[in-house]
C-alpha cells in the first residue's frame, strides 16, 4: 500500500523514523515518500502497458513542484485546470504535448497560455468555451487541439456528491446527447481541432464498473462520429482511480486495467488517463502534535495543532482518514488502517483542530490508543487534496512539506512565516485605483 509503516511501535517513512524527523522539522508537517509516489506511477503504467496510454498526472491532487518533477522525469504528462497548474507543469519539465487542460471557466489569458505552450488538448467543457478557444487560436494564427468532455450520466454511488462529476446535473462537460450536434457545428474547425473525447466521472471511483459503463457510451458516440466523417483519435477516460484510505479499500490497478483494456484496445484510439489521488494520496501523511486533552459531556477530545485549514477533506467531504499515534505500544501497532481496529486498550476519541468552526473535526468517536499532550499523531493518506487545498484561515501559515527518500529527508517547501503571510499586504502602500 505505502511506505509509512510501524516497526516496534514506531512509525517510519521508508527508513526514516517520523519522531526523529519531526524533532528537526516541527509540526504540523506534510511528509511524503518518494518510493510510494514513484512506485504508484510505475505500477499504474505497468497495469495499462498493453495499450501504452498517455498518463497525465492530475496536478490538482498534489502539486509540489519537486513531486511533479519526479513524475515528469518518469515520462508523466500532466492534467491541469488553471494557468497556475500549467505554469507548474512547465516548471516541472513536463512534455507539453502530454498536457491536458480541463476546467469549466478557462479565462482568455489561460487559453492563450495553453496555446502558446502547445499543450496536447484543451478539454472542452461547453460550446461557448469552444467558440472562445477557436477564436483566440485564430487571432493568434495558431492551431490547437481539443477533446470534447462529454457527460455520460454515470456515477459510482459510493462517490461523495461533492466529487461526483459524471452525472447530468453537474456543471462539467456537455451532455452526451449534445455531442453529435457539437461536432456538426465545430467538428471541422481549422483553428481548434476537436479530435478526442474526454470523460471524468468523479472521484474516487471504487470499482471498474462505472468506467466500463461510461467508456461503452463514449465508444458508441465515437463510432457514430467516425461514421459521420469526423476524425477521433483519442479517448481520455479521466481520473478518479481510488486510494486506500482504509486498508484494501481500492481495487488494484490491474483490476481497473483488466476491465478497461479489452474495451478500448485496437480501436485506433490513443488512451489518456488522468490519475491523481491513486498516485499521491497514500504517498503523504500529515503529522500533528497533541496540544490539549479535554472532555465535553461524555466525549474525550484530542486537540491538535493542525486542522481544516491544512486538511479540509474531513470537513468538506466527511472523508475518513486513519489517524494513529506515531509511537505506540507494540500491541497497539495497527495491522490494518480501519475505522474500528481490533486492538487492546483503545478509547473512543474525537480528534479536532484549533479552527473556530465546529466542522474542524478529523475524527469522531474513533477507537484510538490514549495519548498525552506532546504526542504526535499521523493522519494517513493525506498526500492528495491535502496541502493543495490548504488555506490561511484564522491567519495560520502553511506547514512545510518534506520528501523522504530511503534514509534521507529533504524539505521541499519550507514552513511559512508570519511575515510571508502578510507580505502581499505590506509590499505597497494602499493605492487608490478608483475614486
Ligand atoms: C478532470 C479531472 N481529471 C482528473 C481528476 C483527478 O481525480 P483523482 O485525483 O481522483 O484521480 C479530477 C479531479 O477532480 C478531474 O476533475
Amino acid at each position: 500500500m505505502d511506505d509509512f509503516q510501524y516497526r516496534n511501535g514506531q512509525l517510519f517513512a521508508e527508513e526514516v523514523n517520523i519522531n526523529d524527523l519531526v524533532a528537526s522539522v516541527g509540526t504540523p508537517a506534510y511528509i511524503y515518500s518518494k518510493r510510494t509516489l514513484t512506485s504508484h506511477y510505475d505500477r499504474l503504467t505497468e497495469a495499462f502497458k498493453e495499450i501504452d496510454p498517455i498518463i497525465c498526472y492530475s496536478i490538482k491532487s498534489c502539486s509540489n513542484l519537486h513531486l511533479c518533477k519526479l513524475l515528469a522525469e518518469r515520462g508523466s504528462g500532466m492534467d491541469v485546470v488553471s494557468g497556475g497548474e500549467l505554469y507548474r507543469a512547465q516548471l516541472a519539465g513536463a512534455d507539453m504535448s502530454k498536457v491536458v487542460f480541463a476546467g469549466v471557466g478557462k479565462t482568455d489569458a489561460e487559453i492563450k497560455q495553453g496555446i502558446d505552450a502547445q499543450i496536447g488538448y484543451f478539454n472542452i467543457e461547453s460550446e461557448a468555451e469552444f467558440e472562445n478557444i477557436a477564436a483566440i487560436a485564430q487571432k493568434m494564427g495558431k492551431t490547437t487541439h481539443a477533446a470534447l468532455r462529454v457527460n455520460p450520466d454515470v456515477a459510482d454511488p459510493r462517490t461523495h456528491a461533492k466529487t461526483t462529476t459524471g452525472k447530468k446535473e453537474t456543471k462539467f462537460g456537455v451532455d452526451i446527447e449534445r455531442a453529435k450536434q457539437f461536432f456538426k457545428s465545430y467538428g471541422h474547425n481549422p483553428h481548434c481541432r476537436p479530435t478526442a473525447i474526454h470523460l471524468h466521472i468523479g472521484s474516487p471511483i471504487y470499482s471498474p464498473e462505472p468506467y466500463v459503463q461510461a467508456i461503452k457510451k463514449a465508444l458508441l458516440l465515437i463510432n457514430d462520429l467516425r461514421a459521420d466523417g469526423f476524425t477521433i483519435d483519442a479517448l481520455d477516460i479521466g481520473g478518479g482511480f481510488a486510494a486506500d484510505y482504509e486498508t484494501g479499500q481500492s481495487p488494484a490497478w490491474t483490476e481497473y486495467a483488466q476491465a478497461i483494456i479489452p474495451l478500448v484496445k485496437d480501436k485506433g484510439l490513443k488512451i489518456i488517463l488522468e490519475p491523481g489521488r491513486t498516485i499521491s494520496a497514500n504517498a503523504g501523511i500529515l503529522v500533528t502534535e497533541v496540544q490539549y486533552l479535554k472532555t465535553g459531556g461524555s466525549k474525550k477530545f484530542v486537540i491538535v495543532d493542525t486542522g481544516m485549514h491544512h486538511l479540509i477533506r474531513p470537513a468538506m467531504y466527511e472523508a475518513f482518514h486513519f489517524i494513529w499515534p506515531t509511537q505506540v505500544d507494540p500491541t497497539q501497532q495497527p495491522a490494518k488502517r480501519t475505522e474500528s481496529p481490533d486492538l487492546p486498550g483503545l478509547e473512543l476519541t474525537d480528534v479536532v483542530g484549533p479552527v473556530c468552526e465546529s466542522s474542524d473535526v478529523f475524527a469522531k468517536q474513533r477507537p484510538m490508543p490514549p495519548v498525552q499532550r506532546g504526542d504526535l499523531l499521523a493522519i494517513f493518506t493525506a498526500g492528495a487534496y491535502g496541502m493543495v487545498m490548504a488555506s490561511h484561515y484564522n491567519t495560520n501559515p502553511f506547514p512545510p512539506e518534506v520528501l523522504v527518500d530511503g534514509d534521507q529527508a529533504t524539505i521541499i517547501r519550507r514552513r511559512e512565516t508570519y511575515e510571508e503571510l502578510v507580505e502581499a499586504e505590506q509590499q505597497t502602500q494602499p493605492v487608490a485605483i478608483y475614486s
